[in-house]
């Protein structure tokens, strides 16, 4: 039989599950064979799959207008950045494709508020280990993790300091400092949320030697941890903010908004998208936002999450070293995580992920139902039986 990947690029390890259709928080496979997703696309389908209110967005869309560039007036961007910026977000948005794309942008807004507003007095960027800002050249050199880094050198310069300490920043901070990139919690690192205080304590620091606080809520913006925006939770307003994955609910858009001081910086000519915020992209994300804006939205998000976490120790028992997370975006670091775990949730028809090391990352759709949360702790306990006793 012909390898039916054979021509693409062989840079993923893939599971042999082929998924070709989503109805809400499950996804059905090309046998008929139907999962829980409590991944939701690497926490991506924020409203599920197949939305009723998003789907005809971009149906509606699809038939009027796809594309015009950014040469011209879009107005599903205008209302998208209103909203945005209305959100909390910040003051003036750009957007783009894709999480490493916002933080590329992130990167070039903080280059201009070291190189044009300060005048090259100002070169040092700071950024956590073990943090995880994108793949791209730019994005690569804010990821505190050598072993995504290997091979790609030279880098960017950036200096890295362990995530969630004050003392460590306060040591790296001072005058010569552009731009802090920090995600609120740490998601592909291993779902790290840091100490109470720990962001207003960087912002503070940020004030006092003029650099900007750049935080990436890539993965935890857009409900996801049970307020609009993780830095909601410290109460801090960043100066520049990096969103993609749930803002399109599975169509790709990226966003940056960013203080008008910053927006200042960026006049035409000085960076561009072609496709960034296109009239489909921005359709599909104003939906997801009519949903996630709802009232009672995050409310239930909340209560959701509450039950999922409820559930989860009584499965890992004292295996369950912690739990962590904010909303719906959980870590279980368990002792020793086999490493086939994920296969036997695939095996028990529900679909998880990881992070960091040993980690069960659960991020479902922000729609998933009390029945569904059930369910998966049920079937998430078949899938730990299993792994178990494998490794017995
Ligand atoms: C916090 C964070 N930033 C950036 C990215 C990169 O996003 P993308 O894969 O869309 O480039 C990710 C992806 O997992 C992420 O979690």
């Amino acid at each position: 039989m012909t390898d039916p990947n054979a021509h693409i690029l062989a840079n993923y390890g893939r599971f042999p599950q082929c998924f070709v259709k989503g109805e809400g928080s499950w996804l059905i496979d090309d046998q008929g064979e139907r999962y829980l997703d409590f991944l939701a696309g690497i926490a991506v389908n924020v409203i599920g799959h197949g939305h009723p209110h998003l789907v005809k967005a971009i149906q509606d869309q699809a038939a009027t207008l796809l594309h015009t560039s950014n040469l011209f007036q879009i107005k599903q961007q205008q209302e998208l950045a209103d909203r945005l910026s209305a959100l909390g977000a910040g003051e003036r948005v750009f957007f783009c494709n894709s999480g490493a794309e916002a933080n590329e942008t992130a990167f070039k807004a903080v280059r201009l508020w070291a190189n044009v507003k300060h005048e090259g007095r100002k070169a040092k960027i700071i950024a956590a280990e073990n943090g995880f800002h994108g793949r791209s050249l730019g994005a690569l050199s804010l990821t505190g993790r050598p072993e995504y880094q290997k091979g790609f050198e030279p880098l960017f310069n950036v200096e890295f300091v362990p995530y969630g300490d004050v003392d460590a920043m306060n040591s790296a901070m001072g005058n010569d400092v552009a731009g802090v990139f920090l995600e609120p919690l740490q998601g592909e690192g291993g779902v790290n949320v840091p100490p109470d205080g720990y962001l207003a304590a960087v912002r503070a620091l940020c004030d006092e030697y003029e650099a900007l606080l750049c935080i990436d809520e890539v993965q935890t913006g857009i409900a996801r941890t049970g307020k609009m925006f993780s830095f909601q939770h410290a109460n801090i307003q960043p100066d520049v903010v990096q969103m993609a994955k749930g803002l399109g609910g599975g169509v790709p858009i990226g966003a940056v908004a960013m203080s008008q001081a910053v927006a200042d910086l960026l006049v035409p000519g000085t960076h561009g998208s072609t496709f960034g915020g296109n009239h489909l992209a921005c359709a599909a994300a104003n939906a997801v936002l009519d949903i996630v804006c709802a009232e009672g939205f995050l409310e239930r998000v909340n209560l959701a999450a509450q039950r999922l976490r409820d559930g989860l120790p009584g499965i890992f028992g004292d295996q369950l070293v912690e739990l962590r997370g904010q909303g719906l975006l959980i870590g279980a670091q368990i002792t020793e995580l086999p490493k086939s775990m994920l296969k036997h949730c695939l095996d028990a028809k529900i679909v998880c992920g990881t992070a960091g090391g040993g980690v069960l990352r659960l991020a479902p759709p922000l729609t998933v139902s009390d029945d569904e949360i059930d369910e998966a702790l049920g079937r998430i306990k078949t899938a730990w039986q299993a792994a178990l006793n494998e490794s017995a």
